[in-house]
């Protein structure tokens, strides 16, 4: 039986579920995201489209335990080539959205206008690139978003979503000139700037410029990221950053997220980490008789106060479960208001010390310690 408790009308499109590939090379060409599409993404994004490619240097992708570094320079197929390669991903159906991204209204609009014609079902924006400092700073002007947002919304009848960055001095801000703009929907986030490591023995960084940081080293600031612009702007937010399992899609739809993207996992583990997520959020609405994800969408916003509405609460911490058969004393070691002892198994803590700051609840690996009054 056909499982639709994922299913989801994404402005105005009907989605098999709210996981949407990102844009991005695992998404290069017609091939790619057909493969994307047959394995269970409820949307694909093309890998950025520009009038003028450019050559890509190498070594270009690095990557660790956390996450990738990247110094790709968006699609190496010609915007007319692209015709192509929609028809040649779209053979056996799927929603495909074209991302596009230029310095200026005009070259955006036309190129948006072009994609529409071959077939794209959605236009992505793409305000922003770690690696070119002047889309840097695009990132962050809000009248050149606005602008920008404003041509592709005329020259094109399908919706438009803007994609920001995290790399931007007020994401409130720059989301909003894009709903001004016209836009259906905005995107939040493309990579962050950084460097991934240094080689101490050669001096050598990772990758030999700044690039774009992806993956699970991400996914904190794009929650917030998301958050706050389901916070600005009526509008629905596509979550993207460090998602490669259910939960963390979930995290994003609580926090108002419409859709989630998904790029680094799939980079990583290959394309089937799609139906790995799809399944454990599948698992996940089961196991908490959700039929629909439109019951979850936004469940966490209301609990994220502004720091001004935080108070002061006396919570003290508490230890639950002695004896504490862990050999380890993190507790004792890390706790700045020396509150915590530990005698043999017995773990105390002295009330009158202990400011609730919750540290020990998070340190304990048997999880022996719980915040209470
Ligand atoms: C190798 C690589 C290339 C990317 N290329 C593009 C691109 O062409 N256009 C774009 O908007 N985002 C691009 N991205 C950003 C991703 O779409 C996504 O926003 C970002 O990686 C965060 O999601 P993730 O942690 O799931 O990868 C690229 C990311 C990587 C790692």
């Amino acid at each position: 039986m056909e499982n639709n408790m994922l299913k989801t009308n994404f402005l105005g499109m009907e989605l098999k579920n709210p996981l949407i590939v990102a844009a991005g090379p695992w998404n290069r060409d017609g091939a790619n995201l057909r493969e994307s599409i047959a394995a269970g993404a409820g949307a694909v994004v093309t890998e950025s489209i520009v009038s003028d490619t450019l050559m890509d240097v190498g070594p270009r992708i690095a990557c660790d335990g956390c996450g990738a570094q990247n110094i790709r320079l968006y699609s190496d197929i010609q915007v007319e080539g692209w015709q192509r390669e929609i028809e040649i991903a779209k053979a056996d159906g799927g929603v495909l959205i074209a991302s596009v991204s230029a310095h200026t209204p005009s070259e955006v609009a036309y190129l948006a206008s072009k994609l529409e014609k071959y077939g794209a079902d959605a236009i992505e924006l793409s305000v922003s690139n770690p690696m070119l400092e002047s889309l840097e700073v695009v990132a962050s002007h809000a009248d050149t978003i606005y602008d920008m947002t404003k041509a592709i919304v005329a020259a094109v009848k399908i919706p438009v979503l803007v994609k920001l960055s995290q790399n931007t001095t007020n994401i409130s801000k720059v989301a909003k000139a894009a709903k001004e703009g016209g836009a259906s929907c905005v995107s939040a986030i493309n990579t962050v700037r950084g460097i991934l490591g240094i080689d101490l023995e050669t001096c050598q960084p990772t990758l030999s410029t700044y690039g774009g940081i992806s993956g699970d080293y991400i996914r904190p600031m794009a929650l917030a990221s998301v958050a706050t612009i389901a916070q600005t702007v009526d509008i629905p937010v596509s979550g993207i950053g460090g998602v490669s399992e259910g939960r963390h899609a979930l995290e994003y739809i609580m926090l108002g997220a419409s859709t989630v993207q998904v790029g680094t996992a799939v980079l990583l583990h290959g394309r089937q980490i799609i139906q790995k997520i799809i399944g454990e959020m599948e698992q996940w609405m089961q196991d908490h008789d959700h039929a629909s994800i439109d019951d979850i969408r936004g469940k966490a916003l209301a609990n994220l106060k502004s720091f001004d509405e935080m108070r002061y609460e006396p919570f003290v911490s508490t230890v639950t479960g002695v004896p504490c058969e862990e050999s380890c004393n993190r507790c004792v070691e890390t706790c700045m208001y020396r509150a915590i002892t530990k005698a043999g198994q017995n773990v105390k803590v002295e009330r009158d010390k202990c400011t609730g700051c919750g540290l020990c609840t998070f340190i304990c690996p048997a999880q022996k310690l719980s915040l209470g009054r």
